[in-house]
């Protein structure tokens, strides 16, 4: 598939840790407004610079638009290459409100192409891992989801100082300003709403806890930085998300069924292990005493958190687990391998070469455009639930996902 990126900020030197493991794109050129950041990736990766949006928007050699700007160019980006003929696959949240994202699959559905849509934590091989679980029984009828997205007070953590391998800084006054909700929520939804189904109702609730984060910042910026929703399945399932950056990072995922639970510990790394517990009464009570409790270690003796099971691959993980740093000295390399390891390693273009793939095949889209406007909605309705919270039913639904596509089997 023939791509140009738009947006050469941060996430996009994210997106390029994994690229040689995929192939299957093939990156036409980039463009950004800011011409020393589009000059500077240019120049660092040996990609063609596009000298305008429009000169994108008239290669016929490209196919597909990649928006990587930040959210709040997202619409008008996304809009002008479907208005052009061009698919495109953007950087969450699709657009900052349901009417406008309508307006963008309207566009493209008129126009014959596709619009998809990050987060694609979905394809992981965690993520697998928990959905085969489930859906092998293992667990039970799942009934209760918990999934935490506490990814620290960000103000406190030196992020200011923090740049990206081609010198982009991390954007900590962006984050903040769009806040929590919309950076991070999708990431649970998708996998959540993709194991489960549509939510039938939200409740919801938002806050802005703290004020003054960085000097020389606006004090309350009026977006939450917490952020709490339950969410009602048809099957009778619940899922409760919880989103800040107030408490210390926590990002783990558990699925509770009838006789067990199945647990993975962060959404940020795509490999990262998977615990399946089956509930004894041996582990529950076990459970009772402190000791047990506070020494993991001996906890498993008893059951506690149960045992690892072996990852599900993606098509891509064994390509994506090699080293694939570009232009790496050695100890830049160690320094990768820790980070992939123990802080996080996730394979951004995943999302696109699964796009690539059913474009290849002409299948229909798996994150489909109903399913892609729901994850949308909800975060829309819990950003914006404020500390009265709200309950309500969305007015978007799908129909539920069939098998991720991309599983290897051994
Ligand atoms: N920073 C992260 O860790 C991270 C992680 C995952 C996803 N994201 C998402 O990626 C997107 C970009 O985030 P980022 O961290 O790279 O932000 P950033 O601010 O570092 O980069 C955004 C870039 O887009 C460019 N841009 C803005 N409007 C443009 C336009 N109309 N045309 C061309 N270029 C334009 C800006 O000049 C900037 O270089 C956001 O949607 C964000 O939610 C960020």
């Amino acid at each position: 598939m023939n791509i140009a990126i738009v947006g050469c900020g941060f996430v996009f030197d994210i997106y390029m840790r994994t690229i040689q493991a995929h192939p299957e794109i093939n990156i036409k050129g980039v463009f950004d407004i800011n011409e020393n950041r589009s000059k500077r990736v240019g120049e660092y990766y040996g990609f063609n610079v596009y000298s305008s949006y429009e000169a994108i928007l008239v290669d016929p050699g490209v196919d597909t638009v990649i928006n990587l700007t930040w959210i709040s160019a997202h619409f008008e980006v996304s809009k002008k290459a479907l208005e052009a003929g061009k698919n495109v696959y953007s950087e969450k949240p699709i657009t900052k409100s349901v009417e406008q994202s309508a307006i963008l699959f309207d566009i493209a559905k008129q126009n014959g192409v596709r619009l998809y849509a990050a987060p694609c934590n979905i394809f992981s091989d965690m993520v697998r891992t928990i959905f085969k679980s489930v859906q092998d029984g293992a667990i039970g009828k799942p009934l209760l989801v918990y999934a935490e997205l506490d990814d620290s007070p960000i103000h406190l953590m030196n992020f200011d100082k923090v740049t990206s391998p081609t010198g982009a800084p991390w954007p900590l006054e962006e984050e903040l300003k769009e806040g929590c909700t919309y950076e991070h929520l999708g990431y649970h939804l998708v996998w959540i709403c993709g194991l489960l189904g549509p939510a039938t109702s939200v409740t919801a609730f938002s806050s802005e806890l703290i004020a003054d984060k960085t000097k020389g910042m606006p004090g309350m910026v009026g977006t939450p930085d917490y952020s709490v929703a339950c969410l009602n399945f048809a099957s009778g399932a619940v899922a409760r998300i919880t989103c800040s950056f107030v408490a210390p990072r926590d990002h783990r995922l558990r699925v509770i069924g009838r006789d067990g639970e199945v647990v993975g510990d962060s959404y940020r790394q795509y490999q990262s292990p998977v615990y399946l517990e089956r509930y004894t009464s041996t582990s529950l009570n076990a459970r009772k005493f402190k000791t047990l409790r506070s020494h993991p270690l001996l906890g498993r003796l008893f059951g506690i958190g149960g045992r690892r099971i072996k990852l599900v691959k993606n098509w891509k993980s064994i390509a994506v687990e090699k080293d694939q740093q570009i232009k790496s000295s050695l100890v830049r390399k160690l320094i990768e391998w820790v980070r992939r390891r123990e802080v996080y390693s996730q394979d951004k273009f995943v999302g696109i070469a699964e796009m690539a793939e059913e474009l290849r095949l002409g299948r229909e889209q798996y994150l489909s455009p109903h399913f892609l406007m729901h994850i949308n909605e909800l975060t829309m309705l819990v950003q914006a639930a404020g500390p009265n919270g709200v309950a309500t039913k969305p007015v978007t639904t799908f129909v539920p996902l069939g098998p991720i596509p991309g599983t290897i089997t051994n």
